[in-house]
């Protein structure tokens, strides 16, 4: 096991503003519609569940749990479906909330895979856009924070299934630089 710190990154009180200013965004945007919001498991559950409580146009909600055969910390582009939604989407307005991008892999996968269902329109919300290692482009329709790298835990996120409790963000700092175990 690598030795870690975490290092305080953005504080629950700026996550919860960053929130609020989405779900501004997003009740502007939708004003007169309806939306589903599929929340992207396990990583986006907090986040989902802060951001719709402060969304006033009709909205349902869903899960997708994806998995993938990574290793480590990177996506290998080897994607399936754990759980899939289910609501029809047909028709309907979704808005795809996510954790955080990263490669951009698994979002890519994942709209290829919702456009068979022939929903009225897709919009991406994440609340954190990683840039440096990103692959594929990703039309990111809202974003809370922009990062340029650094592996990030709490507010859903984790590290190996840990941290996802925390109410701010943290960066996770390795101690060990040769990366040996
Ligand atoms: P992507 O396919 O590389 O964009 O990977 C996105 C997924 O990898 C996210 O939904 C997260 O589950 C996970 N991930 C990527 N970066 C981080 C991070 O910094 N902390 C925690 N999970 C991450
Ligand atoms: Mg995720």
């Amino acid at each position: 096991m690598k030795r870690y710190r975490l290092v305080p990154c953005i504080s629950a009180e700026e996550l919860q503003e960053r929130v609020a200013r989405l779900a501004a965004q997003i009740n502007h945007d939708y004003a007169g519609k309806r939306i589903i919001a599929i929340g992207i498991l396990k990583g986006a559950f907090i986040f989902l569940s802060d951001l719709i409580r402060k969304i006033t146009v009709p909205v349902q909600v869903d899960f997708v749990r994806l998995a993938s055969y990574g290793f480590d910390s990177q996506t290998s582009g080897e994607i399936r479906i754990s759980k899939d939604i289910e609501l029809s989407v047909t028709n309907e307005h979704v808005l795809i909330v996510e954790d955080i991008v990263d490669t951009g892999i698994t979002l890519e996968w994942f709209l290829r895979h919702l456009r068979k269902r022939n929903p009225r329109s897709i919009r991406i919300c994440a609340l954190v856009d990683k840039l440096e290692r990103r692959q594929v482009e990703i039309p990111l329709d809202y974003t809370g924070i922009q990062v340029e790298k650094g592996f990030l835990v709490g507010y859903g996120l984790d590290f190996a299934e840990n941290h996802r409790n925390l109410s701010g963000i943290c960066e996770v700092e390795f101690l060990d630089k040769d990366g040996s175990d």
